[in-house]
């Protein structure tokens, strides 16, 4: 059967059990900033698990690209891939278990025409029981079926980002491959990894389309199918192929390569491939400008980055400024000491992720009453320092704990005493002012008109949410916050000084 039939079936079926057929979201999430990427059929729905009423109805299913770079290294064997299609049915208090083993049991032996190899059902943790409705309900519908147990690695899904649905899963093995994953949200996972059970329970289903196709076509590798009409051969080869059609995805959605989020991930992706393509000499299937523009960038950082390593440079420095990945500065004869290389590489890593993280929650660490307290009270600051400083103020930098705010904004001096007064001044006003804050959710070009402040130099997605204090300030931000600032209490500065070059670090406290 053709992938692209494939996908029909999948669909017709669904829609013939009542399920509405929703198009795939843009791999670059809308409004969800804890991600890069869409990597879950899943992830366009997450409200609707969590009480936000459905505009498709209770159950849908869809075919929804995905971008993954946790299995790269892995890409080039017989079933990884940074980009794939996820086939999935999805219910939001529609139907449960049964309906839902129901219906894949039945997808894959009578409408696909495979045999099951096995079935796996959770085997339980302290916390969270076995699986043992789900192993009745598969022994109900083939009482030969083989049932494997699995503990969380295996058999417990979720959440995408740092928190969200998560829960139990069960999985459909064919041909010695896993398939299909069906999870069962009832947990609510928390940022300090706690579960809470959901008061409404859900299916959230995913079945790779090119490993299906690859089991139905009956062939033993993802390339072998219609989906690789190039059919590579080697491992090489399948790295290509595959980062091509992710590089072609990311390009569609006008994603440009660039030094950070998205952008790097793609211009990874491409100097992976560029880096192939001069060494084994390969064709890539991307036709775009911009690839043209990241090939010849490449080719000059080639050329710089050989000059400074013929000049002795560390080469983990030709990593960190030049892109060069360690197989690459090896190929160009230079020595790697490799345990310097990956210790450095760690504590690379170690701030990059920490970096990455504290930025995700908007400088917020966790949503302790505290914070969110402290997270109101910067969004004041922010404007009290633009109304006393000017708008040479931009925030670089916002991190948050119980105990005190920090916020860092570009401007090229020390701030005297009498400005660090008046700015402490202007919020301990508001804040006696009793302001209401609001939540709007809008366009971003909408929110830039309004003049709403944000994080100098992040990419927002197409609809942001934004907090209005009173009249007083606009911001988008993924919240959350106090409902009025009669709750802060009194703001003082505890601290002012140079965090970097032209940019100055304010600690604060309310009390
Ligand atoms: N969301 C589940 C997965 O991605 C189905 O495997």
């Amino acid at each position: 059967m053709l992938s692209s039939e494939i996908r029909d079936k999948f669909l017709k079926f669904f829609e013939s059990k009542g399920h509405k057929v929703v198009p795939s979201s843009p791999l670059v999430p809308e409004g969800d900033s804890s991600v890069l990427f869409t990597t879950a059929g899943m992830q366009q729905f997450k409200p609707y698990y969590l009480g936000k009423e459905s505009p498709y109805g209770k159950n849908v299913a869809s075919v929804q690209k995905c971008v993954r770079t946790s299995d790269i290294d892995e890409v080039g064997d017989e079933s990884h891939l940074t980009f794939f299609e996820m086939l999935g049915n999805f219910s939001f208090g529609g139907y449960w278990k049964k309906e839902a083993i129901e219906y894949a049991h039945e997808f894959i032996t009578r409408e696909m025409g495979l045999k099951i190899d096995y079935v796996s059902v959770f085997a339980g943790e302290p916390g969270v029981p076995e699986d043992k409705e789900s192993a009745e309900i598969w022994k109900s519908i083939d009482s030969s079926l083989e049932i494997r147990k699995a503990g969380r690695e295996d058999n417990f899904w979720g959440p995408t980002g740092e928190e969200g649905p998560c829960g139990p899963t069960t999985e459909i093995y064919v041909n010695g491959i896993e398939i299909w994953n069906i999870v069962f949200n009832e947990f609510y996972c928390n940022r300090d990894k706690s579960l809470k059970p959901l008061d409404i329970k859900g299916i959230d289903t995913g079945m790779g389309l090119e490993r299906l196709t690859m089991v139905s076509q009956n062939v033993s590798n993802l390339f072998e199918t219609d989906l690789f009409p190039s059919h590579p051969k080697t491992r090489e080869e399948g790295i290509v192929a595959d980062h091509s059609r992710a590089i072609n995805a990311l390009l569609e959605e006008g994603l440009i390569p660039s030094n950070k989020d998205q952008g790097y991930v793609l211009r990874r992706l491409m100097r992976r491939v560029l880096l192939y393509k001069n060494r084994y000499q390969l064709e890539i299937p991307v036709e775009s400008e911009v690839f043209k523009q990241e090939s010849n960038k490449f080719d000059e950082t080639l050329e710089a980055g050989l000059k400074k390593l013929k000049e002795g440079e560390d080469p983990f420095v030709l990593f960190t400024s030049y892109g060069f990945p360690v197989e690459l500065i090896k190929e160009l004869g230079v020595e790697v000491d490799e345990k310097d290389f990956a210790e450095k590489f760690k504590q690379h890593k170690e701030i990059s992720r920490a970096g990455a993280e504290q930025k995700f929650k908007g400088g917020l660490a966790g949503h302790g009453e505290m914070e969110v307290k402290l997270h109101t009270a910067t969004h004041l600051l922010h404007q009290a320092l633009h109304d006393v400083l000017g708008d040479e103020v931009m925030q670089k930098g916002s991190n948050i704990t119980p105990e005190r705010l920090r916020f860092d904004f570009s401007f090229q001096r020390k701030l005297t005493e009498e400005e660090k007064k008046k700015v402490e001044e202007i919020v301990n006003e508001k804040i006696s002012e009793a302001l209401p804050v609001n939540k709007a959710v809008m366009p971003k070009a909408e929110a830039e008109k309004i003049g709403a402040r944000h994080f100098f130099d992040q990419k927002y997605p197409e609809e942001v949410s934004v907090y209005s204090i009173g009249d007083y300030s606009k911001e988008f931000c993924g919240g959350p916050h106090v409902n009025s600032t009669a709750e802060l209490g009194h703001f003082r500065i505890t601290n002012e000084e140079s965090s970097s070059a032209g940019v100055r670090r304010i600690k604060a406290v309310l009390e």
